[in-house]
């Protein structure tokens, strides 16, 4: 159970690695929290910095995400206990961990992202699967409509939709839990950008709309 634990917070201070802080430190000091949405993400780095920029925020915080679900567990556990908890819900703590790193990071006054980056590489480690699913349905949203929130929750319901499908005979398995518990935080951390979608005043990506209006 330690062991769990110890590990969970390990997640935790990965997670508190910011792809749009180190950036925008590498970059002379820019801070995406000043700009545009205000949030520390790829979609903010896009909009405001343009897409090299972008392209690294995500490269960072997609792979914090495959190390906190991947490595972390992997860390040999030197006192007694080892291997009390299974290594597939020490994986998923972790995943856990991680998105909490990255949304509360300690080192941010508990101000960070949203998640979305980080959520897709624990779901592109632990879940491969459901990936393809998820990044399908968020492209064609994108596409469709020029908004990276209403995409992240479009992706944020096929993994849900993925699980009552395929894991439906084990709801209270690693992953279902995982999932339905990081819809929840995914869904809370958006809420701003809901309402905004619901007002009609949602940040829009023009270039990314190839049909409709
Ligand atoms: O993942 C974040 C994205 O869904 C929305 O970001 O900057 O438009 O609030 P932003």
């Amino acid at each position: 159970m330690i062991e769990a634990i110890v590990k969970l917070v390990c997640a935790y201070a990965v997670g508190n690695l910011m792809g749009g802080q180190i950036v925008g430190w590498l970059r002379g000091g820019i801070d995406l929290r000043q700009q545009g949405s205000g949030n520390v993400g790829a979609t903010n780095a896009l909009r405001t910095q343009g897409a090299a920029f972008a392209l690294s925020v995500l490269l960072i915080d997609v792979l914090k995400g495959v190390v906190a679900a991947r490595l972390v567990p992997l860390i040999p556990w030197p006192l007694p206990g080892a291997g009390h908890v299974p290594l597939e819900s020490i994986q998923y703590l972790c995943g856990v961990g991680v998105a909490l790193g990255h949304c509360y990071p300690v080192t941010l006054g508990f101000r960070g992202g949203k998640g979305v980056a980080t959520l897709a590489g624990v779901f592109g480690a632990l879940m491969t699967p459901a990936l393809p699913w998820m990044l399908l349905v968020f492209a064609l949203v994108v596409m469709l409509t020029g908004y990276v929130s209403a995409a992240t929750l479009g992706a944020t319901g096929t993994a849900l939709l993925y699980v009552l499908i395929f894991k439906a005979q084990a709801l209270a398995a690693p992953a279902s839990v995982f999932t339905l518990a990081m819809a929840a935080l995914v869904l809370f951390k958006h809420r701003d950008n809901v309402r905004r979608l619901l007002t009609g005043t949602e940040h829009r990506f023009e270039k990314a709309r190839v049909l409709g209006r």
